[in-house]
């Protein structure tokens, strides 16, 4: 558990980073796995996707960043120098900042045309080098038998919890299936019984893969998965926003919708993944939103970032295109 603080009397600024993938593609594990031209295209990394985080890092001032997933792709770091380079990116903003773990994050073996190639290193050693090598990153493993990054944040203003922010491993680099494990739901428990013991604590959620509920929402309100409601960011009467240009890659658990909507504490989910989807859309209480995906691999349509402004009792969130 980590604490963040709010300065009274000033809103509490979050940047909301996901699926930067950046990727090495002189480390590409299988030999023929990238093309010539794709090794050009995605060998600067600085040109591919760290100029676009300095540039949101620096419009946004974040109080603190959260990345919703899949920062580099396991598959082309086998040597673990692409993580390395963001984390010394993170780093250098001198801003708290948070990670989950996406579904290429942990890949360490990769099925190429009939075989298989061993590739990233994993989770556990970019936990353990996170936790070794960083001042501003607040990130924890957590039992292992969760997977990686379960862990929450207690935002307190004067001393006082104000608002908390979970984070959750969604699995999916290691053949395990997707969604929270039944170790996760019983953990979740104990965060939210501890955080809501004297009355419910606004609480925001962040993970990687879309549950089964954003497409439930959008088919609800806008007839399809498929759906846009608007394209620059602004709000309709329902204050939804954004656009879904893929079918939503979901895992399904009724339980766990359920239990988070029977806590009636958290305000908004927040994920990545689907690239080319940006929606927002308030489903049973509880606003789900795709965070915009910022640096050009691998498949990409409008790249920036999400901001959250939290304000007493009231937050706001506002799409920064680029
Ligand atoms: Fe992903």
């Amino acid at each position: 558990m980590f604490t963040l603080k709010k300065d009274k009397n000033k809103p509490f600024i979050i940047l909301q980073l996901t699926d930067l993938q950046i990727i090495d593609p002189h480390q590409r594990c299988a030999p023929d796995r990238l093309r010539e031209d794709e090794i050009k295209t995605w060998e600067d990394v600085d040109e591919c996707a760290f100029n676009q985080v300095r540039k949101l890092v620096d419009m946004v001032k974040p109080d603190w960043i959260i990345h919703t997933g899949d920062q580099v792709y396991g598959e082309f770091d086998k040597k673990g120098t692409s993580f390395k380079k963001y984390v010394k990116l993170m780093e250098s903003f001198k801003i708290p900042w948070s990670f989950v773990n996406g579904n290429h994050d942990g890949e360490i073996i990769i099925p190429w045309k009939d075989k298989t190639y061993k590739c990233g290193k994993g989770c556990k050693w970019q936990a353990d080098y996170v936790k070794n090598h960083t001042k501003y990153c607040l990130y924890e493993s957590g039992d292992r038998k969760m997977g990686f990054g379960n862990y929450y944040i207690r935002l307190k203003e004067d001393n006082k919890t104000i608002w908390s922010f979970i984070m959750m491993d969604t699995h999916g680099a290691r053949e395990e299936g997707i969604g929270p494990y039944q170790s996760q739901m019983k953990w979740l428990k104990r965060v939210f019984n501890n955080l809501n013991k004297n009355g419910p604590i606004n609480n925001f959620m962040f993970y990687h893969i879309p549950n089964y509920e954003f497409v439930l929402a959008a088919t609800k309100y806008y007839g399809d998965q498929l759906c846009t409601i608007t394209t620059d960011g602004t709000k309709n009467e329902r204050g939804d926003f954004g656009e879904n240009k893929e079918r939503v890659c979901f895992f399904k658990d009724e339980s766990f919708w359920n239990y988070i909507k029977s806590q009636g504490s958290t305000k908004a989910i927040f994920v990545g993944h689907d690239h080319v989807n940006d929606s927002s859309i308030e489903y049973e209480g509880i606003r789900l939103t795709y965070g915009v995906k910022v640096g050009i691999y691998d498949y990409h349509c409008q790249q920036g970032a999400t901001k959250i402004t939290i304000n007493d009792d009231c937050y706001y969130i506002e799409q920064i295109l680029l």
